[in-house]
């Protein structure tokens, strides 16, 4: 006589089948989650940081006169009586970050001495251009960066302002 252990059900898997099922369902899951980890890391940069669109902050937050660091973008947001202006704080001499400097009223390069004014023209030092300017865009109040396309100039013109 057979024990109740050792009977089989009639619509009970059988073990085989059940270790099988188990394994490839584990095999197919494990494959789908790398996929998604293989998406995820080939996908374009997100918006938000340098190299892609970053928000500054609304319009009404800026001051005319002011010159505001937006950390996130590395760049300046200055506010004129005009517009918006975006500086790179990228120094055109030999590229070192450039900062603003209050107390003097104008950017003012740690390494060689550059200056520039609030409007990225060289005053001084051995600069060979003015700070490299992003396009602006206004959307619904909210001043967008693209840190991506960065332009170089010349000189200021006022066409480079935008208009706030
Ligand atoms: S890198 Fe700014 S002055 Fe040389």
């Amino acid at each position: 006589m057979q024990s109740a252990e050792h009977t089989i059900k009639p619509n009970a898997i059988p073990r085989r089948s059940f270790l099988n099922l188990a394994f490839f369902s584990s095999l197919a899951l494990l494959l789908a989650q790398s996929l998604a980890a293989l998406v995820k890391f080939l996908k374009p940069v997100p918006s938000g940081g340098f190299g892609g669109e970053v928000y500054a902050g609304r319009v009404d937050e800026f001051t005319v006169g002011s010159v505001n660091r937006v950390l996130a973008g590395r760049f300046y947001l200055v506010r004129t009586e005009e517009g918006l202006l975006a500086l790179w704080q990228r120094c055109t001499h030999l590229g070192c970050s450039v900062p603003w400097v209050d107390a003097e009223a104008q950017f003012h390069c740690p390494c060689h001495g550059s200056l520039f004014n609030n409007l990225g023209e060289v005053t001084g030092g051995p600069a060979p251009r003015p700070l490299d300017i992003f396009p602006i865009s206004i959307r619904n109040g909210e001043v967008w960066v693209d840190t991506g396309k960065p332009i170089q100039r010349s000189r200021f013109d006022a066409g480079q302002v935008t208009r706030a």
